[in-house]
């Protein structure tokens, strides 16, 4: 299949690309387009072929469910058994926005759709774009994120291109997007509401709402053995090709530990990349030397992370140290993508421990 490349600017999206876009979905084919978190991979929702195009597409576990995008908050009703009062206060407070809460699903969205599961994931996001594609293709679109399986998310479209040219009928380029991690999703079918996957829309912003929130716990402990609620979470998701480390600790040891690591590397033939701030950028002697933005610019961290890590790959770096960035809002949710990216590989030098070399 040859995959059409469309440019469209968010402000003023082509209505009559919008329309085309939205017949190849009603008609079971795949479109990807931009969301306000990363770009989305989207196919008919209530389609379980279209469903079973996108894992295929995506190179994707069918037992990892997609996510219903809709435009409109009343289309929620007939994808759902119940609507919780809980979730009537998000939508109020965050939709449309990076926000997917979980729901006992009604019959009209295939199990193919939910990966098996009796829930069902729903975001409103609030992208012109995606919101018009959604209305021109009937009201419901699955999409997860537009990348091959465990490659990170895509924040540009021409990454969307990378991964699936010749997978899709069509790629919409909107432009960088603006957050740069996938939503916060929240599961409502329980008695606590619990935060399965963090995001832009955090801990403190839930409880404002809602009073109690809970963090499942495989994300505080994720080597307990224990299976996280969000099936997605389980698998190894966005790693570099290169081997990635975080260096925690004070600024001038961090930079030290990654110096010392760069010089290694460099007698022993090993390109190196860091991911770091606009602070520290000078300081580092390395091969590919990557600024996230400033470092009290979360906003920016966040947006600049996908990006970064997929580059290192064109770079051919082999051996990547980032610095770590579990300090603000954003912390979690920043340091939830990186971690796994590392592989959970840490070194804490305010512990004393350092790199070993090999
Ligand atoms: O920001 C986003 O959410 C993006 C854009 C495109 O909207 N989408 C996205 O989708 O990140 P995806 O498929 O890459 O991630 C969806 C996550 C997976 O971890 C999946 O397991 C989880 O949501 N999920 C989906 N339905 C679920 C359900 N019914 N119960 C628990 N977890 C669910
Ligand atoms: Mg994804």
């Amino acid at each position: 299949m040859t995959t059409e490349y469309v440019v469209m600017n968010e402000e003023a999206p082509d209505l009559s690309v919008i329309k085309r876009a939205g017949r190849i979905i009603k008609e079971g084919g795949l479109v990807a387009f931009p969301t306000e978190t990363v770009y989305g991979l989207g196919g008919d929702a209530l389609n379980p072929e279209s469903s079973r195009k996108i894992y295929e597409a995506k190179g994707r576990p069918s037992d990892n469910p997609l996510i219903v995008h809709i435009c409109r908050l009343e289309d929620i009703e007939p994808i759902v058994r119940e609507i919780p009062p809980e979730a009537k206060k998000l939508a109020e407070a965050f939709w449309p926005g990076p926000l997917t809460m979980i729901f006992r699903k009604s019959s009209l969205v295939p199990k193919e759709t939910t990966g098996g599961l009796d829930t069902v994931a729903v975001r409103f996001p609030s992208n012109k774009i995606a919101q018009a594609l959604i209305d021109a293709a009937g009201g419901y679109i699955a999409a997860p994120s537009a990348n091959r399986s465990g490659r990170p998310s895509p924040t540009l479209a021409k990454y969307c291109l990378e991964d699936l040219d010749g997978r899709v009928e069509m790629i919409i380029d909107g432009g960088q997007v603006g957050i740069g991690l996938e939503s916060t999703i929240i599961d409502l079918t329980e008695d606590e509401p619990v935060i399965l996957r963090p995001g832009f829309i955090n801990k403190k912003m839930l409880q404002e709402v809602l009073g109690r929130v809970e963090v499942d716990s495989t994300l505080i402990t994720p080597d307990s053995g224990i299976a996280p609620k969000a099936p997605g979470m389980k698998y190894r998701h966005y790693a570099p090709k290169g081997e990635l480390v975080i260096i925690e600790g004070e600024r001038d040891k961090v930079v030290s530990e990654i110096n010392r690591a760069a010089g290694y590397n460099r007698a022993h033939g090993l390109r190196t990349g860091v991911i770091c701030t606009d602070e520290t950028r000078d300081l580092y002697d390395a091969d590919c030397v990557k600024s996230a933005g400033p470092r009290g610019d979360e906003d920016s961290v966040a947006r600049e992370l996908f990006r970064i890590l997929r580059e290192f790959d064109d770079d051919g770096a082999e051996r990547i140290y980032s610095e770590s960035f579990s300090g603000g809002e954003l912390g979690q949710a920043i340091m939830n993508r990186l971690m796994k990216a590392a592989g959970h590989r840490v070194v804490r030098t305010d512990e004393g421990e350092t790199l070993h070399f090999k």
